[in-house]
């Protein structure tokens, strides 16, 4: 598949996954309004979307459908954005532009961020219960606890904020990384693989692949942060060096990052090989270091 080809099809799961979100989130006309338009504000600002896709993919690979793992692709969203409106709040990272849009905090103030960054990890539950397998309910929701739990996201953004104050390492910075990225697009593969029943093999083999990208990812997130700057990148540049975070090119600068990203995306890569949406995997690790937003 060429590179539009491919953007093209990535288009078209966006679409799928926007819809869904649109019906499982709570309507602006439900009281209090207000909340669930600040929910709906950050969503709905125009993500990638990558998280639910590899999701929807990974069930595809475990021989499900996009049906049976829809609930667990929107709830994975909902966890990065929550994970997004608190991250940019000013007693965090305290930026004023996400997605080229001015930061939740900044429309509806930060008591209200605080609450709308609530209300999506709470939903997020409240969604991934809604698989259709009453049988794989209970497993879903412990992944997605342990994904965004002490162990992940969080864990991973007390490890960030307590890593301003420190000297950056390489060991450090990839344990970070791992917790705060890699952790949700393990999850999103595991809650994918789950939703279609799939094998333990195919389980573990996505598990690794999804590890590795979460990590190149990151990376490439550290790069853009010191290199991005025009519109499209719709974030303020510069923040992490001003706020002295722990990111690989602080430790190992611009190109031996780019070179570690391509790294662990390649192999990431033969992690898929022979597996049913083997193409799409292989596309999404080169989008991911190619990326420029
Ligand atoms: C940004 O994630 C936060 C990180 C974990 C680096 P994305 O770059 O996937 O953000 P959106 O969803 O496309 O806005
Ligand atoms: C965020 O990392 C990771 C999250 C879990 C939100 P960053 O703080 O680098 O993400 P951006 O650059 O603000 O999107
Ligand atoms: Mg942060
Ligand atoms: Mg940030
Ligand atoms: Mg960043």
């Amino acid at each position: 598949m060429s590179s539009a080809a491919f953007d093209e099809y990535l288009g078209l799961w966006r679409g799928r996954v926007d819809s869904a979100l649109d019906r499982i989130l709570p309507p602006v006309d439900q009281a209090p309004g207000v909340i669930h338009e600040a929910m709906r504000y950050t969503v709905f600002a125009g993500g990638k979307r990558l998280r639910p896709i590899l999701c929807l993919l990974s069930a595809k690979a475990a021989g499900g459908t996009e049906e049976e793992a829809m609930p667990a692709a929107c709830a994975v969203e909902m966890i990065h954005a929550f994970s997004l409106v608190h991250d940019d709040l000013p007693a965090m990272d305290d930026d004023d532009l996400r997605r080229g849009k001015p930061t939740n905090h900044k429309v509806f103030g930060e008591g209200m961020a605080v609450l709308a960054g609530d209300g999506l990890l709470n939903h997020a539950f409240a969604t991934v219960a809604l698989i259709a397998r009453d049988d794989r309910i209970a497993e879903s929701v412990r992944v997605l606890a342990h994904a965004v739990g002490t162990a992940g996201l969080i864990g991973g953004q007390v490890e960030d904020l307590l890593g301003e104050e420190l000297e950056p390492t390489a060991a450090a910075v990839e344990r970070i990384h791992r917790m705060k990225t890699g952790a949700l697009f393990a999850g999103c593969c595991r809650l994918g693989v789950l939703a279609a029943g799939g094998c333990r093999e195919v389980l573990e083999r996505l598990t690794r692949y999804a590890e590795l990208l979460g990590l190149a990812f990151q990376i490439v997130d550290d790069v853009l942060d010191e290199t991005g700057g025009d519109e499209a990148f719709g974030k303020t540049a510069g923040k992490d060096r001003e706020e002295g975070k722990m990111t690989w090119p602080a430790v190992v600068g611009l190109s031996a990052s780019i070179a570690r990203a391509r790294e662990l995306a390649g192999e990431a890569r033969e992690l898929v090989a022979g597996l049913p949406a083997e193409p799409e995997f292989a596309g999404l690790a080169v989008k991911v270091v190619e990326r420029t937003h």
